[in-house]
């Protein structure tokens, strides 16, 4: 479908749920894996599954709220494949479920130093990278949290919004230099993440449901579709988008 042949990718939150789903994809158009997880059985499976489909990948354990892993992560990437040509940044943690009064200092700085500033980590040390060999991709992972705001939610909605202005700044920063970032925002997916909320919240299913205008929830290749789209030279006018992937709940 996509022809990544030969380009170097890195996958954040690799593995697991649309990560995971992303990296196959990506391998299977030929790119070069690398996946970074925190999460070192996930992060290694996926390279296991990516190997029985003839995909080439390694795994690089990587916090990306710490900078000097991301450095690394970055440079693991260069020297198996010898260069980085794209990176889907989408690793994250979901929220807390506390409404805002309730929410701890220490849970707002946590989602904002994973989700944001690990983000921004991520895309400083890989648009370094692509810039030595003449551009690249970068899809980071918003949320349809990026442009509404959910319930009890509020340092989610918070980073994910944050994430939008970030791929935006980016965009403006590198658009003459070869490189183009863009941001994906799923709506309700049934990845470990979704489905581990919904055990903890009765009816949370069922409403979700409820919410959107396609009247059901997404399965993780329906959003690995979009990000391995973007990175691909398929959508080599789009830059500094945020395109929702989310059966239209934003459209309300
Ligand atoms: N599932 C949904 O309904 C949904 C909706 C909108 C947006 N999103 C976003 O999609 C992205 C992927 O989520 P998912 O649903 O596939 O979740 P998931 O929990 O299945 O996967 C997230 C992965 O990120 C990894 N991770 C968490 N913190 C990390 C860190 N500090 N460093 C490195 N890796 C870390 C986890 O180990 C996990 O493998 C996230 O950015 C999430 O916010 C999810």
């Amino acid at each position: 479908m996509y022809d990544l042949k030969g380009k170097s990718i890195i996958v954040t939150g690799g593995g697991s749920g649309m990560g995971r789903e992303a990296a196959l994809l990506a391998a299977k158009a030929g790119a070069l894996i690398t996946i970074a997880d925190i999460g070192i059985p996930g992060g290694e499976e996926t390279v296991g599954l990516i190997g029985q489909t003839g995909g080439i990948a390694q795994f690089i354990r990587t916090n990306i709220a710490v900078e000097a892993e991301v450095e690394a992560m970055v440079e693991a990437a260069v020297r198996a494949y010898g260069r980085l040509d794209g990176a889907f940044n989408n690793a994250a943690i979901p929220q807390s479920s506390a409404i805002l009064h309730e929410l701890t200092a220490e849970t707002f700085r946590r989602a904002l130093d994973i989700n944001v500033t690990g983000t921004f980590f991520c895309m400083k040390h890989e648009i370094a990278a692509m810039l030595k060999t003449g551009g690249g991709s970068i899809v980071n992972t918003s949320s349809a949290a990026g442009v509404t705001a959910f319930p009890a939610a509020a340092e989610y909605v918070t980073s994910k919004h944050a994430v939008i202005g970030l791929t935006k700044a980016g965009a403006l920063d590198y658009g003459t230099r070869g490189i183009r970032v863009n941001a994906i925002l799923p709506g309700a997916t049934l990845t470990p993440m979704l489905v581990g909320a919904m055990a903890n919240a009765p009816g949370l299913e069922q409403y979700l449901i409820d919410q959107q205008p396609i009247g059901r929830l997404a399965a993780p290749p329906e959003i690995a579709t979009a990000a391995v789209w973007l990175l691909s030279d398929h959508a080599s006018f789009i830059t500094g988008a945020a395109i929702p992937v989310d059966g239209g709940y934003t459209a309300k």
